[in-house]
């Protein structure tokens, strides 16, 4: 008997994908230098093991790494006290220290309207549990802030000024120096979110008056998520958010009051310290102007010639105003919302961005997109002049058809 002839089933083949294209790299630094990753390895593979609570070899090995961290990180933001480097899991944790550290009942902080969710949040919180009071300091529609507007809101229980360096919505540089010599004159100490300029922009704590340096590790430092920390001044004071074992002065039942080991309880993310040392000695190696002149050619292609697209309205500074900020723009497609364009850019084109508020809800009232948001395009120094114009190119048919 005949078996019946079954159809032969066409494979279906999915279509293929374009090259990926990443330019969220104020979200993170998605490529490393090779020394990140091999750092990483090696210590994980080599070492793997805690500071500051063993004898054997591969602890002082691991003590040498944390002192080789804070010393790197002291270089390139000119830290003048290494003991006062305390390393957290990121910025934002760095930043709720401080405040939380330094900020008493009644006290009144200064910020400006550039500000990322990780200030403005914990301060709500400190406005509701603790009394205090703050003032917002507004950003033009290009996110240029005067430093006299920060003066004019000082009072007298002013105990803070908060300033991001950049903002994460459209890149434009802040006044740090000049607020600092502002706060300093004053005695009001200077925190600053480094997150968008740390391994961009030099950086000097001790110049720009700061008091509480808040960085994030994964970044432009180039280094692994889960890293990050706050470098404090001499002059101030604070409390520790957690406590535990330190390694030191364990016949305490107490918190050691020693920096930094009264703010660092547990055991650290070593892998990640590894990471963000070996970026850290990679950007002070090839110097942080190399990244920022790199970005800033690759952000001046682009916006140049996103600004002359039809149908395209971008945000912040035009292009043509060198100097004034990291590589992080801004824009619309007009009668597209924002996460539209940005899943037609990855699906058809293989371009990641980050579309919506970005989690600086003020910056998107300062140049009015709120609460609809942006598609936001940012580069690294790992991106290329073909990957800008790839994306112009998408950009360009994709307003064509709208
Ligand atoms: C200006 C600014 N502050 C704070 C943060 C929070 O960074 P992290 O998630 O590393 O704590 C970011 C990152 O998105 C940022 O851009």
């Amino acid at each position: 008997m005949m078996t019946p002839m079954t159809p032969k089933k066409k494979k279906k083949t999915a279509p293929k994908r374009p090259k990926p294209i990443y330019l969220d790299c104020a979200a993170t630094s998605r490529q490393k230098p090779p020394q990140v990753l091999k750092a990483l390895v090696d210590f994980a593979q080599n070492v793997g093991v805690s500071h500051g609570r063993g004898a054997y070899r591969a602890a002082i090995e691991s003590n040498e790494l944390v002192f080789g961290t804070r010393s790197a990180l002291a270089k390139l933001f000119h830290i003048q006290r290494m003991d006062r480097i305390l390393f957290t899991k990121n910025i934002t944790e760095a930043i709720n220290i401080a405040l939380k550290g330094y900020l008493k009942p009644g006290d009144h902080v200064v910020l400006s309207g550039l500000e990322h969710n990780a200030v403005i949040r914990p301060l709500n919180k400190l406005k509701a549990e603790r009394g205090i009071e703050y003032t917002i300091v507004p950003a033009n529609a290009t996110g240029r802030l005067n430093p006299y507007d920060f003066e004019e809101a000082f009072k007298p229980n002013t105990k803070l000024v908060c300033l991001t360096h950049a903002s994460n919505v459209i890149g434009t540089l802040t006044p740090v120096a000049e607020v600092g010599a502002l706060c300093a004159k004053k005695n009001i100490a200077f925190l600053v979110d480094t997150a968008q300029t740390a391994g961009v922009v030099p950086i000097d704590m001790q110049a720009m008056n700061i008091d509480f340096l808040a960085f994030t590790g994964h970044k432009s430092l180039l280094g692994a998520p889960g890293t990050g920390g706050l470098a404090v001044s001499a002059k101030r004071d604070l409390d520790s958010l957690i406590e535990g074992g330190t390694g030191s002065n364990s016949d305490k039942e107490e918190q050691p009051t020693q920096w930094p080991d009264k703010f660092e309880s547990g055991t650290q993310n070593y892998w990640g310290l590894a990471a963000l040392r070996a970026g850290v000695e990679y950007l002070l190696k090839n110097g942080v102007q190399s990244v920022f002149r790199k970005e800033e050619a690759l952000t001046q292609r682009f916006l140049s010639q996103a600004e002359k697209i039809k149908g395209v309205k971008t945000y912040g500074l035009l292009s043509g105003v060198t100097g004034g900020r990291v590589g992080v723009v801004s824009l619309n497609v007009e009668g597209m919302d924002p996460s539209e364009l940005a899943y037609e850019l990855d699906e058809k084109y293989g371009i990641m961005v980050r579309s919506g508020l970005h989690c600086a809800p003020l910056a998107h009232k300062a140049i009015g997109t709120y609460p609809i948001g942006t598609v936001r395009f940012s580069f690294g120094p790992y991106n290329t002049d073909v990957e800008v114009e790839k994306a112009l190119k998408a950009l360009r048919e994709i307003s064509q058809k709208v």
